[in-house]
């Protein structure tokens, strides 16, 4: 059973008087395994929003199909093993914590003593527990985002489908959002989240796929993408290097920053690292520090990006 099938999923809207067409999202074909964690990455206006609507039936496609857990995503059984969370999720602020999940809880049916156990377990999950009797306008941003996320798993959902979870939190809060999702995950849940925050998706994503104006440009596993051994730039920190060991080390290639008795060697090409270790030994140079940056998913979603707006 796959937990997310889709088959040429496209979304058309047309806007205005003139009825300009803008395709928000271009023919998506797309697998999510069980138990994956899935990044859906992408820029300001590449659909994701739009993607994630559909899949909850909040739109309609214009052409394509999709599944959850083998379901057309136009049955409505399928929402009872399906969790949530908008992008902008709008709370009632009156309610407290524990109101709030009981509300949604009893719209899945939940019988009271079970909703109980539930809530307990969820507000622990998210870290909320002190919380509990407090309304929802005095939560913070990060509160409000775990309180949703409390919200989208009440129905215990197998396919969990977040809109930006990590989007307006401090550090400690994307950290605290990835850790609960990182959990789901151990309980065998399958999470399909969208962002556009890149170390978020480097860190706890199994695939990730770039979106680019509409259209799913790259998609696989981040090392994958990423390419374990590639490594693009080489920064090579030395002290007290000859001028003569400068210059050389332009002549290889290097590009040279000075700052005061200490000069920074850039290199892209790292088979150059040998020879220029080589005439900082010549040069009675010492050698500071040598960092090799890895070609990272940022790197690949800017080129992504550029490629799509050519
Ligand atoms: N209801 C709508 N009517 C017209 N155009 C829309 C509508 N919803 C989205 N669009 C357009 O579709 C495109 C994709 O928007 P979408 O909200 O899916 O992007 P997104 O990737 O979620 O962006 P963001 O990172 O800003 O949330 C945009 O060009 C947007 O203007
Ligand atoms: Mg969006």
């Amino acid at each position: 059973m796959k937990p997310l099938r889709i088959e040429g999923l496209t979304k058309e809207f047309r806007l205005g008087l003139g009825r300009q067409r803008v395709v928000a999202l271009d023919h998506l074909d797309l697998e999510v395994e069980q138990g994956e964690i899935f990044g859906f990455l992408g820029h300001n206006g590449a659909g994701k929003t739009t993607t994630i609507k559909l899949l909850l039936g909040l739109l309609a496609p214009t052409a394509g199909r999709a599944w959850i857990l083998d379901r057309p995503i136009q049955d409505v059984s399928v929402k009872q093993y399906v969790g949530f969370l908008p992008e902008s999720p709008y709370f009632y602020e009156y309610l407290t914590a524990t109101e709030f999940l009981t509300f949604y809880g009893q719209l899945f049916g939940l019988t009271r003593q079970a909703l109980a156990k539930k809530i307990d377990e969820l507000l622990e999950m998210v870290s909320l527990t002190d919380a509990r009797h407090l309304p929802l306008r005095k939560f913070s941003k990060g509160m409000l985002q775990r309180i949703g996320l409390a919200q989208a798993l009440v129905n215990d959902p197998q396919v969990v489908i977040l809109d930006e979870p990590m989007s307006g939190l401090d550090p400690i809060g994307r950290r605290d959002v990835r850790d609960i999702i990182l959990r789901l995950k151990n309980e065998g849940k399958t999470i399909f989240f969208s962002t556009h925050i890149l170390p978020d998706v480097e860190m706890i994503c199994d695939r990730v796929g770039i979106l680019v104006k509409g259209r799913l440009r790259a998609v696989g596993a981040v090392h994958e993408l990423v390419g374990t051994a590639a490594v693009t730039l080489v920064e090579i920190l030395v002290e007290r290097l000859a001028e003569a060991g400068v210059l050389e080390a332009e002549r290889l290639g290097g590009t040279i920053l000075r700052r005061g008795n200490q000069v920074l060697i850039k290199l892209d090409d790292e088979k150059r690292v040998d020879q220029v270790l080589d005439l900082i030994h010549r040069h009675a140079g010492r050698l500071v520090s040598l960092v090799p940056h890895k070609r990272s998913l940022e790197d690949l979603f800017l080129k992504e990006v550029g490629v799509g707006r050519a």
